[in-house]
């Protein structure tokens, strides 16, 4: 059998074959450039820098360029287009380009190119993109770079682009430079991550943080932007808009829960009332569990209508002791809501590098002119008395009024003894509420000196404007507040007019404030809540006076105590005192009811324990404290009906 051999012109033919796939681009799948080239031009405007675009000479001489503006590659093919500052105009197309299949750069700065971004995924191996000091504008749709890996350099600055960042770009592997600056760009800064990025994002309207990938720029990167952290200086907290559309949501769903489950409560205390049980112990929430979100940005928005109502309003301060800070502040801390009382919403606001404050909304004080409001406030910031919560600054608008004050570390008295603690939580022993009885006293004390044209000096004492600082010291807070606040409001919430004397007798006196104080030592003594404080009785008989008889008349025995009050043994004497101390401040009959002096007085007279001479008095009675109390001093207690 023959061998096969080969034609002796076999090899001439691939010779051939291979010349012509190096040199011949249409072999290559390339159409000729000179004739893309010179299509191109033809779509743009004002070419009189390209005049040597000649299609009869190549455009390129192996590496040198022929033609103007040319990038050339060893091999003669086009590498790139470098059409700068030639005030071209016109379309960049494209679709004619990509048909160059080696172009791998496009530079065409500082020409007068309008629109918006040529498509760059056209060219899907680019690795350059220059489109500066052009007009270009328009939003730049976010996968315009989408899986251009080959992508080292993109220059877009000095343009009329708007919208966010695209974020492809930022899904970039190589990409090293990264210019946006003068756009008018906006949001969020995407989180680039890119090792050897360098990026230049100055004078857009980008805001918000910049992302951790980006912190070691050189921070003129970031300038003229709303932007924050770092190279920038520190973000202050505030929340993004998204955040707050849900966060309105969310506090519109609640608000419809706490209407809802009142309702219901409302109703179920109906039914108890009809059931005639004798002692409803309605109690009020502990402070401070309201923590949400939703509830942090209530105080936002609705403090926001301050900053727009009243264009250059500020808070006024009354202290000169203390650091002040600006409404601004206020709107920019983060808060909680600490719950509505009897005149609006409190908040607790935590203010950067201070310790947080309270502010509290008043809407019923629409009464008093500017002046007179202006005035008592500065009275009742000149205050100044360790059981005094300060007021540090109020704002004034016309139908609403802000206070602000210390917060109190340790909530208000009424939810320690009212709210039901964790079984490793104790309650408040009894030197703790001698204690803050006493220090209640003597801030009354205090305020009967300092205010003494006012007929209510405090004017609504109860429980929860009893305060605690971190050491249970107490802080007496919503003082002085009966000339500033709307008589018909005031008449229908605050304590003194819970009074007999006012349910009666439609007055008040000096000796008014002496009976709030009795219901609270009672309050304190029995740990039970004086739920009537919510509530006018029936027919103008006042429900605190029952209550003072419920807890007096019927449960008059060693058992009367708080049984969550600890630390009691050896100081029976000395609560049994202030029972009766309470007890002649809750008289019915003014003329018998003792004066503040003598509460006050009596109060500080008190000792923890009785000591030794006292006690053995006590003692030695053999059946007991209570039956002694109970003839001792023949005091009277009555509740007219
Ligand atoms: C931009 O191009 C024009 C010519 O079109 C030139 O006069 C000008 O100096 C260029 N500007 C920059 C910043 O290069
Ligand atoms: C060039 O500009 C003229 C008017 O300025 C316009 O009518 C024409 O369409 C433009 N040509 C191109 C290719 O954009």
């Amino acid at each position: 059998m023959a061998r096969f051999r080969p034609p002796y012109w076999l090899p001439h033919v691939l010779t051939l074959i291979h010349i012509l796939l190096i040199s011949s681009p249409v072999i290559y799948g390339q159409q000729d450039p000179a004739a893309q080239l010179i299509k191109f031009k033809s779509s743009l405007n004002n070419t009189g820098d390209l005049t040597n675009w000649d299609p009869n000479v190549p455009p390129c001489a192996g590496e040198s360029p022929n033609w103007k503006g040319l990038i050339c590659n060893k091999d003669g093919s086009v590498f790139g287009l470098q059409l700068q500052n030639m005030g071209l105009s016109g379309t960049i197309d494209m679709d004619t380009l990509a048909q160059i299949t080696s172009i791998r750069t496009l530079s065409f700065i500082n020409n007068s190119f309008e629109g918006t971004l040529p498509n760059l995924l056209k060219i899907g191996p680019l690795r350059g993109i220059f489109l500066s000091y052009n007009k270009f504008s328009g939003v730049i749709d976010g996968d315009a770079f989408k899986g251009m890996s080959s992508l080292r350099k993109v220059e877009l600055g000095n343009n009329n682009f708007v919208g966010k960042i695209p974020i492809s770009l930022s899904q970039l592997p190589i990409l090293v430079d990264l210019q946006l600056q003068d756009n008018q760009f906006e949001g969020e800064i995407p989180d680039f991550e890119q090792n050897d990025l360098k990026v230049n994002f100055a004078n857009n309207k980008l805001d918000g943080h910049i992302p951790k990938g980006l912190r070691n720029q050189d921070p003129s990167s970031f300038a003229g932007n709303d932007l924050c952290g770092k190279p920038l200086s520190n973000c202050k907290k505030t929340l993004n808009k998204k955040l707050i559309i849900i966060i309105v949501a969310a506090s519109v769903l609640a608000v419809l829960a706490i209407i809802i489950m009142t309702l219901f409560i409302l109703r179920t205390r109906k039914t108890r009332k009809n059931k005639n049980i004798k002692r409803q112990l309605t109690k009020p929430d502990r402070k401070n569990t309201y923590k949400t979100n939703a509830n942090e940005i209530q105080m936002q928005t609705k403090l926001e209508t301050y900053k727009r109502t009243d264009n250059g309003g500020k808070l006024h301060f009354l202290r000169t002791d203390r650091e002040r800070f600006e409404l601004e502040d206020l709107l920019r801390a983060s808060a909680d809501v600490l719950g509505s009382g009897s005149f609006g919403s409190s908040y607790k606001a935590m203010l950067a590098d201070r310790p947080p404050v309270v502010v509290k909304r008043f809407k019923e004080m629409s009464n008093v002119g500017k002046e007179e409001f202006y005035a008592h406030m500065r009275l009742l910031g000149s205050l100044s008395h360790p059981n005094l919560l300060p007021l540090l600054a109020f704002y004034y608008k016309k139908d609403e009024k802000l206070l602000v004050t210390d917060f109190a570390e340790n909530g208000s008295l009424a939810s320690h003894l009212h709210v039901k603690r964790r079984p490793d939580e104790p309650g408040l022993d009894w030197a703790t509420r001698l204690k803050i009885i006493k220090g209640v006293a003597q801030g009354l004390d205090h305020l009967y000196n300092e205010l003494p044209r006012l007929s209510l000096p405090h004017g609504h004492l109860k429980s929860s404007n009893v305060l605690l600082d971190d050491e249970f010291n107490p802080l007496l807070s919503d003082y002085g507040l009966v000339p500033v606040i709307n008589k018909e409001h005031a008449q229908h919430l605050m304590v003194a007019y819970k009074s007999p004397e006012f349910t009666q007798h439609k007055h008040t006196t000096k000796k008014t404030d002496v009976w709030c104080l009795g219901i609270l030592i009672l309050e304190m003594l029995t740990g039970k809540f004086p739920a009537n404080y919510l509530e006018q009785g029936k027919g103008g008989k006042p429900d605190l006076g029952t209550w003072v008889n419920s807890v007096v008349r019927e449960e008059w025995t060693g058992e009367v105590f708080d049984k969550d009050m600890k630390g009691t043994k050896n100081g029976e004497g000395e609560m049994l005192k202030l029972l009766k101390i309470g007890m002649r401040c809750c008289e019915w009959d003014i003329a018998r009811r003792c004066d503040m002096r003598e509460a006050v007085e009596k109060i500080q007279g008190l000792k923890e324990r009785e000591d030794d001479e006292e006690y053995s008095s006590y003692a030695s009675e053999g059946d007991g404290y209570s039956s002694r109390a109970m003839d001792d001093d023949n005091f009277s207690f009555s509740v007219t009906n």
